[in-house]
């Protein structure tokens, strides 16, 4: 498995799980253990995570899993994300719906996350969507006292396009922080970070990509949407010519851009993750990139 670097303490494996859905596997302790087993054993040893994840649950989840195997912590990289407020009758300050980036709210929260997960550190902490009431001088604040009390090694942000990710990077690298990662929907379903930019930008400033819904969350096998529809027509024949399921596919598709895209897999399905990452030996050519590019836009490129 290659691994990227993220920066001179971090670097996460090409292929990433992710936790948003742990919730619903209602798997006990043992079985996600078992789980977390065969990820690192295949090399996939990044776990993508958030605070609000199945009603602020799916942390619990992971680290009661962690607890059986406490070596396992010097072999992944966890990530989390903190800065959405979602109604839970969970949690005190859980009272409505609103993205809350202040100093206070940040700390917070991942001083809980670290203690669902059972860790004493994240490897990442990234700023889950971006704030229409967003200080960058808080944000810079509260990074700075976890930076320093080792409880984050290093920064990013998700779902931020190229002119909220200007505005909080110039603050941090003031204070010689930056980001280091952008967490985007990327597949060939979902094109609008090559369409506007975001990648191009994020390349020029070497942050990484983490692709959430490298599959579209599944909506790529739905047999009712036409779009998709239009875009597995394309990928079922290349499947049919290297040999590799249409995830294997999906994941070359994704493999083939130059900035390193790192795929956040959704399935529980050991049996899928192995489809793929058979995908990730495979070498798109140019042409096929294209042609599964220009099935999803749905025309022609100029
Ligand atoms: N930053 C953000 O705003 C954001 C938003 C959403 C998600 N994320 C992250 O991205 C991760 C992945 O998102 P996702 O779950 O939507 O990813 P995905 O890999 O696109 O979709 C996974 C879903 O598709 C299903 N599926 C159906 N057919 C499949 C096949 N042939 N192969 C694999 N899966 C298939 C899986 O079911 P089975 O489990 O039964 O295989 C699962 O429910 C999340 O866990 C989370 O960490 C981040």
């Amino acid at each position: 498995m290659d691994r990227v670097t993220i920066n001179q303490h971090v670097s996460f494996s090409k292929m990433i799980q992710g936790f948003w859905r742990a919730h619903s596997w209602e798997w006990s302790p043992q079985q996600l253990n078992k789980y977390l087993h065969e990820l690192v054993d295949r090399g996939i040893t990044t776990m993508d995570h958030a605070d609000i994840y199945g009603d602020y649950s799916c942390e619990g989840i992971f680290g009661e899993a962690l607890k059986l195997s406490p070596e396992l912590r010097d072999k992944i990289e966890i990530v989390s994300k903190c800065g959405i407020v979602l109604p839970s009758d969970k949690l005190t300050w859980t009272n409505g719906h609103r993205y809350d980036h202040s100093q206070q709210h940040i700390e917070q929260s991942v001083n809980r996350s670290l203690s669902e997960l059972n860790v004493d550190y994240l490897d990442s902490l990234l700023i889950h969507r971006p704030s229409p009431l967003m200080d960058p001088n808080e944000i810079t604040e509260a990074l700075k006292n976890l930076v320093t009390a080792g409880k984050v090694k290093s920064f990013g942000v998700s779902n931020f396009n190229k002119s909220q990710y200007d505005l909080l990077n110039n603050h941090l690298v003031c204070d010689k922080l930056h980001i280091t990662l952008n967490q985007l929907e990327l597949s060939p379903y979902t094109l609008d970070a090559f369409e506007d930019g975001t990648i191009n930008h994020m390349y020029k400033d070497d942050v990484k990509i983490m692709a959430w819904s490298p599959l579209a969350g599944g909506k790529l096998f739905s047999a009712d949407d036409a779009k998709a529809q239009r875009i597995m027509t394309t990928i079922e024949s290349l499947a049919q010519k290297y040999q590799v399921t249409t995830s294997g596919i999906i994941m070359a598709w994704l493999n083939k851009h130059p900035s390193q895209v790192m795929p956040v897999l959704g399935t529980h399905q050991i049996n899928r993750v192995d489809d793929a990452l058979v995908g990730m030996n495979i070498k798109l050519t140019d042409q096929e990139w294209f042609d599964i590019y220009t099935a999803s836009l749905g025309h022609d490129i100029p």
